[in-house]
């Protein structure tokens, strides 16, 4: 229904303003991120996930006691209840990992010892989130061994998240490089203000609903091609290209059939998604540093086409989706990925919003019929 017969009616609440947060700023027109008033860039390129993950729950960067007391709390926090195991292996072997990692978080949370503190309790829903990062890499790492008829491996204290994640997909210690651009991988997908599952997230626990039930909408959220889903489509859109002397011909024929291209455009940014200027530059190095630049190039041609036909730009998954390619993960590990970062951001989000609930809840406009006459059910 076209807005204009409505004018306090936006059409996917764009432009509307859901809430008021300290956690992240998107600032359109310099296409500039800042989390709690750092700029991602320096966040990505300086610091750790873990560094960005205690500033969005906490307010402020770790000094080193409180960042050594951080990463000892998360390696503790780090493995799950064997029960999580058993209850992901339950699941048919083509299950998705976005769907292994909600089932393995809704299996948890009964366990966490803070699960029945009231959804007021600030220090209990710290200690949820932190609980609720520490697992996440081992929730999709190891559900991705059990999901390929591996057993879980246990995760090694002396691990970043980073680390972790790629030790448990591919039991072998990551070399530093790759658990590197991982890393920066996270702080670029880590907090993305209002974005549809943060959204999600904050709806549920304004119910005074559980951190836990608030993940799990989050992650069914995220699943979505038009949010995380983007980055898997991406790279199945660049394998179907194949090569970049097919490049030109295939993006012109799409945007004739008005298809849309994966990884590129974004609500908030209608210049360049600075998360995605920061993640071409560590994908195109990956390229040239393994010698598999063809990628980088079919990018590239994208690009200028939909920068010149359509004035849309690529945002953060789509050069996430080769780089994370080039460093040999499974393509459909790439959302789960996302996961892996943003539970920071989404527990950030909850627990602001719990410390300062109000029931979210919108109005809608019926134009359903209004004057209908009640027929028994034979007669009908
Ligand atoms: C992210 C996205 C959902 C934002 O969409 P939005 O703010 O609702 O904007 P719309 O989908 O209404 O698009 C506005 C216009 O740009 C076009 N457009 C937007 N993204 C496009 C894309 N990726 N490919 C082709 N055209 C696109 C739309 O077709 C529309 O054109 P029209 O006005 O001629 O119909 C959208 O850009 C998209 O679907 N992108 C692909 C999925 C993706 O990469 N998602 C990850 C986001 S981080």
């Amino acid at each position: 229904m076209s807005a204009t017969m409505y004018p306090n009616y936006s059409p996917g609440l764009e432009g509307v303003i859901g809430g008021i947060t300290t956690i992240s700023d998107i600032i359109s027109e310099t296409s500039t991120l800042v989390y709690r008033g750092y700029n991602v860039h320096d966040l990505a390129s300086h610091g750790s996930f873990e560094e960005t993950a205690y500033l969005l729950l906490f307010g402020h960067l770790p000094d080193r006691k409180e960042l050594e007391s951080f990463m000892a709390t998360l390696a503790a926090e780090r493995e799950v209840p064997a029960q999580v195991y058993t209850a992901l292996q339950q699941l048919p072997p083509s299950t998705h990992p976005m769907d292994i990692a909600r089932l393995g978080f809704a299996a948890y949370a009964p366990f966490d010892p803070d699960y029945n503190e009231p959804a007021t309790n600030h220090d209990a829903n710290l200690r949820k989130a932190v609980r609720i990062v520490a697992k996440a890499s081992t929730i999709v790492g190891n559900g991705h061994r059990i999901r390929t008829g591996k057993a879980p491996l246990a995760p090694k204290p002396e691990h970043t998240i980073a680390q972790n994640f790629l030790y448990l997909v591919n039991g072998v210690e990551p070399d530093a490089e790759t658990a590197h651009v991982m890393d920066s991988s996270l702080t670029l997908y880590a907090e993305h203000g209002f974005n549809a599952s943060t959204f999600a997230c904050r709806v549920c626990v304004a119910t005074l609903s559980d951190l836990y039930s608030g993940i799990c909408a989050g992650i069914g959220t995220l699943r979505g091609p038009l949010h995380g889903g983007a980055n898997e489509e991406a790279m199945h859109m660049l394998q179907k290209i194949g090569t970049p002397d097919k490049a030109d011909a295939w993006i012109h024929n799409a945007l004739a059939n008005k298809d849309k291209i994966m990884g590129f455009g974004h609500r908030e940014y209608k210049k360049q998604d600075p998360r995605a200027i920061y993640m071409t530059k560590v994908a195109k190095a990956l390229g040239e540093k393994t010698g598999d630049t063809k990628w980088g190039q079919i990018a590239d041609i994208l690009e200028n086409v939909m920068a010149t036909e359509k004035n849309i730009h690529p945002n953060v998954d789509f050069p996430a989706a080769y780089a994370y390619y080039l460093l040999g993960i499974p393509i459909d590990l790439y959302t789960p990925i996302f996961v892996v970062a943003r539970t920071s951001g989404w527990t950030a989000h909850m627990v602001e919003q719990l410390d300062n609930n109000r029931l979210i809840r919108p109005k809608c406009i019926y134009e359903g019929p209004t004057s209908e006459t009640w027929v028994p059910v034979d007669e009908r």
